[in-house]
């Protein structure tokens, strides 16, 4: 019999491969088979659990375990360790959907391009170059923040898209957590007409008006950095 998280694998395909009128029905029996993934479906190991492990010296605060990827897809674990977080970042041009497996983290999300981000887009474009030149030359972001959510395992997975909720801190809560990763199309390929999709990290330049910020590029935190764990679970089987 199949295994669930390779159920998961194909559905994840399936919705990233299929035609525009298909995408939304397909999007969500991805989620809903997502909603029913726990540590076990991907074998997590126990080990990532302990404090042990995390205290262990020159250990890095985040794993990651590669599970799948194609020219479609991305499907990998992250985990961090107590305290530990991942930087905001982004996913350009990206769909993600993440479901806690282990612990409880904290999911802080910005989205583009709201009606309240381009408003002030627009009232500042008297005094600075329009926003696409902001963004390629300052790489400044006008983004706003729309949630900061604690989710754990029995929290339905979480969505972002190439607007909506498309950058976002992870903290894991009151110790290590994991959660599954779907990314799609993956970082490694290019966005059409633009270049290399590349995964940037940012920082609170300032708040422009309530809830909306102004976000800097920055360079990788020297504090953020991961290493690699094999996967052990079930073999992905297209
Ligand atoms: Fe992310």
């Amino acid at each position: 019999m199949a295994s669930h998280i390779n159920s998961v694998l194909k559905q994840a395909i399936l919705t990233f491969t299929s035609k525009p009128e298909l995408f939304t029905p397909n999007l969500n029996a991805l989620a809903a088979l997502l909603d029913k993934t726990t540590a076990e479906d991907v074998n997590l190991q126990p080990q990532f659990s302990t404090e042990s492990l995390w205290s262990r010296p020159g250990k890095a605060p985040v794993t990651c375990i590669d599970i799948y990827e194609d020219q479609n897809i991305t499907m990998g674990i992250f985990i961090l360790k107590p305290g530990g977080h991942l930087p905001l970042h982004n996913h350009p041009e990206m769909y993600g959907l993440i479901k806690v497996i282990s612990g409880k983290v904290r999911i802080t999300s910005y989205s583009l391009n709201t009606p309240k981000t381009l408003e002030v887009d627009r009232r500042s474009f008297k005094d600075d170059p329009p926003p696409a030149l902001v963004f390629s030359r300052k790489k400044i972001l006008t983004a706003e923040l729309v949630s900061s959510e604690i989710v754990d395992t029995s929290s339905k997975p979480c969505m972002l898209e190439p607007n909506d909720k498309n950058l976002h801190e992870i903290e894991s809560v009151d110790g290590p957590a994991a959660f599954l990763d779907i990314l799609a199309p993956p970082y490694s390929t290019l966005i059409p007409n633009n270049g290399p999709r590349l995964c940037s990290y940012f920082a609170v330049l300032s708040q422009v008006s309530p809830n909306v910020f102004k976000l800097q590029e920055i360079k990788s935190p020297s504090w953020y950095w991961n290493d690699m764990f094999p996967y052990t679970g079930p073999e992905p089987k297209l």
